[in-house]
């Protein structure tokens, strides 16, 4: 429970470091809301930055099915999201936008992508999550998959769609990190000095 906690503070923390790093204007847009717990830190940033943020989430749980890497297990069931935890951050997080329904047909208008945190777990949700945000995102714009070192789908549609440097997995808390244009986001971060 602890290693859970200092992991959590970890991960957090690490979205939040790199976040800092995101091309200097352009937004940033969280797909995978669930309760906030991220969105919330996204948008304490964004609003110190004078950045637009999107929030998008089902807030009714995950359309598709999803396997965890290290338990065989179906984990559909699981972070199920209540229409009054959209309400709740509708009220804590005034003036960004918060969009219900399945991404990315859900998917307004937005502008140019400055920063992407990508937490959906499942193959089909990343698949589709990427395939409509890349195009949309800045150049050095970063992408940041949560799942990548945890579900067994998010892991598969990063590596067929990013290769060996062109993606960079984190080792200790496994997250993966894009960089748009740049072929080797390993040096990136490691210029950066980013730990978790
Ligand atoms: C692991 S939770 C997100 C956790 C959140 N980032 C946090 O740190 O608390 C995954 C969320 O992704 C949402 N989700 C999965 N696929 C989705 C899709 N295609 N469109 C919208 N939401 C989706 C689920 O409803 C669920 O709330």
């Amino acid at each position: 429970m602890a290693d859970d906690r200092v992991n959590a503070r970890r991960r957090v923390g690490f979205m939040i470091r790199l976040a800092k790093r995101a091309p200097m204007d352009g937004a940033f847009v969280e797909v995978g809301v669930f309760r906030g717990k991220t969105a919330r830190m996204l948008y304490i940033l964004t609003e110190r930055m004078g950045r637009r943020l999107y929030l998008y989430d089902t807030f009714e749980g995950h359309p598709y099915p999803f396997k965890r890497l290290k338990e065989p297990t179906d984990g559909i069931g699981c972070h199920v999201p209540k229409a009054k935890d959209m309400a709740r951050l509708e009220h804590d997080l005034p003036g960004c936008s918060i969009i219900k329904g399945v991404f990315p047909q859900s998917a307004i208008e937005m502008q140019p992508i400055a920063f992407a945190h990508v937490d959906v777990d499942s193959y089909q949700s990343t698949r589709d999550t990427i395939d409509h945000l890349w195009p949309l995102m800045q150049d050095k714009g970063i992408m940041l998959f949560d799942d990548y070192g945890k579900h067994f789908g998010c892991r598969q549609a990063v590596d067929e769609t990013f290769h060996i440097p062109e993606r960079w997995v984190y080792s200790r808390i496994r997250r993966a990190v894009v960089i748009k244009g740049v072929a080797d986001a390993h040096m990136f971060v490691k210029r950066w000095r980013i730990r978790a």
